[in-house]
Parts: C-alpha cells; structure tokens; sequence
C-alpha cells in the first residue's frame, strides 16, 4: 500500500518547506515538490502542516494505584492518543515487590497483548533492588529494548527507594547505556506533613496540594541530579511542575551536566485555584505533583524555549470521578493520584504554545515528538519525517477549533481536565506506520496493531 500526501507544509524539528512525502509501506521513501508518482492512494495537505506523530513517553495505562486501577486500558488509551496525533506512547510497567525485573516487564506484555493501536515501549518502575536484580538491568537495556527506568523519591512503603539505591541502579543503568527517570520529591516529609493535615482535621482535595511544596520536588530534583553526578550518568526528571525545581535543573544544565527534564500540559495551563472549586471537584486534579501557584508557567515556558526541559508528556493517568477519585472522599490522601490527558496533548502545546506564539513550530514538533526520540532511543525511526523514517505522520489543521469535553473525548474516563475548554489546531489525519488510524476525526484503525518497540541504549 501506497500514500501520496501533497502539498503540505512539512515541519519537523528543524525542518519547514512546502512538499510532498510518499509512503510506501510501513516507511517514508521519498519526499520532495510536486512528486508526479503513482500511488494507492493521494492525500491533499493544502493549508494542513505534516508533522511527525507524537511521542508521549509518559503514560499509565491499567495502573493498579491508590486502591484501584487507572481507568484507561492499553486499547482505550491508545485509541484516544491517535485521535489526538500522538502515535507512539512509553508507558510504566512495575515492579512489585519480590518480583524480578523480567517478569515485571512480562507481565506488562501481557497486561498490553492484542490490544495498542499505536505503537508502544515500556520504561520499568523498579521497587526492589538487591544486587541480584541490578544485573537484570543489561539484559532490559541490551536485549529487550527496556533501555529507561523510573525510581521514587515519593510514596513511601509503595514506590520509594532509598539513595543508595538510586545511586546503584543509576551506576548500572549507566554501565550499559539505560537512563533513569525520577519522581523527584522528598516523599518523607511530604508524609509528615499529609500525617499533620490529617490529624488537624484537613481532608479536603486541596490539602493534597498544600501538603506537597514545591520545595519538597525541588529538594529532590536537586538531589536526583547529584546523585547522577557522583554516579557519572544522565538523569530524566519526570512531571517537572514548579519554577523551584526547575531552577535545580537549569544550575546543572548551566554547569554542564546532563540533566534532562519534562513537564506535562496541566502545569503550564491549571493551577491550584482548581482544588479550590465547590464541593469535591478539586478531586479532578489530585494528581502529583500538584498543580501549582499560576506564576509558575511563565518560567515552565521559558524553560521549554530554552532547552531547560525538552520534553512535553502528559503522565497520562486516568481515575473517574465517580467511585474512584471518591475513594477519597472524606480523606485526600485516598484519592487516587492521577489524571487524564493523553488525547489533548498535541491540541493544547499547539493552541496556548503555537497559536499564542510561546513556541515556535519546529520547538512545537521537537518538544512533543523529536526530543522523547531521541532521549528515549526511537531516533531515526520515530520523531521525524525522513526517508526510512516510520511513516508515524500527522496531517495537522492548524484552524480547525474544537471544544475538548467528555461527551466527545475518546478516553475511558468521565470527567475532562479542560471541560469547555476552546482549542485552535487538531490531528485530522493519523498515520501509524503508513495506515491511516484516524481519519477526519474517525478511528479507523485496529486495536492490535500497534507493536512493542525495543528502543536502543544511549
Ligand atoms: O499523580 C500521578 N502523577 N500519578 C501517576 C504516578 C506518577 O507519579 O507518575
Ligand atoms: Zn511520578
Ligand atoms: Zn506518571
């Protein structure tokens, strides 16, 4: 099967020209103006920009947390991300305790078997490390393309892991080319202090977030970085959503050092006043770290145009409203964490990035596709648009409004973060390895298709 898309506006992250691109099969073979060649199938892209299929490496599909499991499965999930343009996720497999990293990774094969639209990869949350299942780690990162991992500062007795571990697997990790990605907050004192609301009688949704500083994740973004330092490896902060943090990123990047960072869409555009809403509804927005005070988005923006974070994803992470987030009804630190977001992603970078000229295309492309490629070890093959690159390709109308609801959302969740809310620019046609998934704002894919990627060490 053949497609000629024509006549779009192609942008990657450094490139902008008006062109044509063939697919043949699975892959991109040629691009070039006015291609007068044969295919199956021509695809008109006036007025629509053609960019890469976006790469969200941060989601939680089926995530058993807080007493429940995250409501979107690998088929909703991913399913609602190619409606929105993202054509690749990474999402956390876990391991539990006692449980060796292989069948960790395992068991997430099997949580995901038949059922991915999209392609997919898997970092590995890892809870337990004796020396034994340190070694585990060559294999993940050199045979099984499991090349990142994520540790916990936070959650302790469920996720947390001391120093000395993160300084172990930080050490292994980079012995054979695996990044680690860290939930960077002092879990410790955020315990004492969630302990001390809770017995002041402080049980509302927004104690959530007054019990979680944004000195707490900048403290443990800074210690996240020199423990990497002493190991002599890279680190990827995760969820980055405070100028303090971010400052503890920017002072190492300043020095040299690789420190690498994302933020996701609900810290550049909610804040803390939503916790504050009537009744419950804060529930929505229990998720960690916290929003946060509104000043914090202007130096979030800055950061993403000057290369302090590099990356946008969403920690996609689902719970309804109804019977989950209720789980904490009379008692915020039961509310499952987490909210949702993989469909919106592309939408909302393009409208309050693009649009309202925060970000330019090519930082648009780089930060939700071309950066998590090449960070991640998909690069060449995903991120860009290139002769043998996949044909993971966005046809783009940058004019096209839609109002994100609900009612209309193809996430398996019954609220929206941005119920009403109005965007300018929305994924019309999705490719995924040279098929169309999503067309004209329809899924025509088959759940199924999408295929496990072994990503290559750094
Ligand atoms: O609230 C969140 N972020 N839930 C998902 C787990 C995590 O820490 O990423
Ligand atoms: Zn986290
Ligand atoms: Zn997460």
């Amino acid at each position: 099967m053949s497609t000629l898309i024509k006549n779009g506006r192609v942008i990657t992250a450094v490139d902008d020209y008006l062109g044509d691109i063939l697919i043949e099969g699975e892959t991109v073979s040629l691009i070039g103006k006015k291609l007068e060649v044969r295919a199956d199938k021509v695809i008109d892209a006036s007025n629509k920009l053609v960019i890469p299929g976006g790469i969200d490496p941060h989601t939680h599909m089926e995530l058993p947390f807080g007493g429940t499991s995250s409501s979107d499965d690998f088929k909703t999930g991913t399913i609602a991300a190619a409606h929105g343009g993202t054509t690749t996720i990474i999402d956390f497999a876990v391991q539990y305790k006692g449980e060796s990293l292989i069948q960790a990774i395992d068991h997430w094969h099997q949580k995901a078997e038949g059922k991915p639209a999209i392609d997919y990869g898997f970092h590995l949350i890892m809870t337990d490390l004796p020396d034994e299942r340190l070694e585990e780690m060559k294999r993940l990162i050199q045979e099984d393309g499991v090349v990142s991992f994520k540790l916990f500062m936070a959650y302790p007795g469920v996720f947390l892991v001391d120093d000395g571990t993160i300084f172990r697997a930080m050490s292994k990790a980079g012995e054979h080319g695996g990044l680690i990605c860290m939930h960077a907050e002092n879990g410790v004192v955020i315990d004492v202090l969630v302990k001390q609301a809770l017995a002041e009688g402080k049980r509302a949704p927004k104690y959530h977030a007054l019990t979680r500083p944004t000195k707490a994740e900048a403290e443990g973004t800074g210690r996240a970085i020199a423990i990497a330092e002493m190991a002599g490896v890279p680190v990827y902060i995760v969820h980055l959503s405070c100028h303090d943090a971010l400052q503890k990123v920017r002072q190492a990047r300043d020095l040299g050092l690789p420190a690498y960072a994302e933020t996701c869409p609900q810290y550049l555009f909610l804040d803390y006043t939503y916790y504050e809403q009537p009744g419950f509804e804060g529930a929505k927005y229990v998720m960690t770290p916290p929003l946060r005070d509104r000043s914090n988005q202007d130096d979030l923006w800055k950061g993403l145009r000057m290369d302090d974070l590099q990356v946008i994803s969403t920690d996609h992470c689902p719970f309804c409203f109804k019977e989950q987030k209720e789980l904490g009804k009379d008692d915020f630190s039961k509310i499952p964490n987490g909210g949702p977001g993989v469909e919106h992603r592309m939408s909302l970078i393009y409208d309050g990035g693009v649009a309202a000229g925060r970000i330019d295309l090519n930082r648009f492309v780089e930060l939700t596709s071309t950066a998590a490629a090449k960070i991640f070890g998909l690069f060449p093959k995903k991120g860009t648009i290139a002769v043998g690159s996949d044909a993971d390709i966005v046809i783009f109308d940058p004019n096209r409004e839609e109002t994100i609801s609900a009612k209309s959302h193809h996430m398996n969740v019954d609220y929206s973060a941005y119920e009403g809310w109005k965007v300018k620019g929305v994924a019309e046609t999705v490719f995924s390895r040279g098929k169309i998934v999503v067309e004209r704002g329809q899924y025509i894919g088959r759940a199924g298709d999408g295929r496990f990627l072994k990503r290559h060490p750094m």
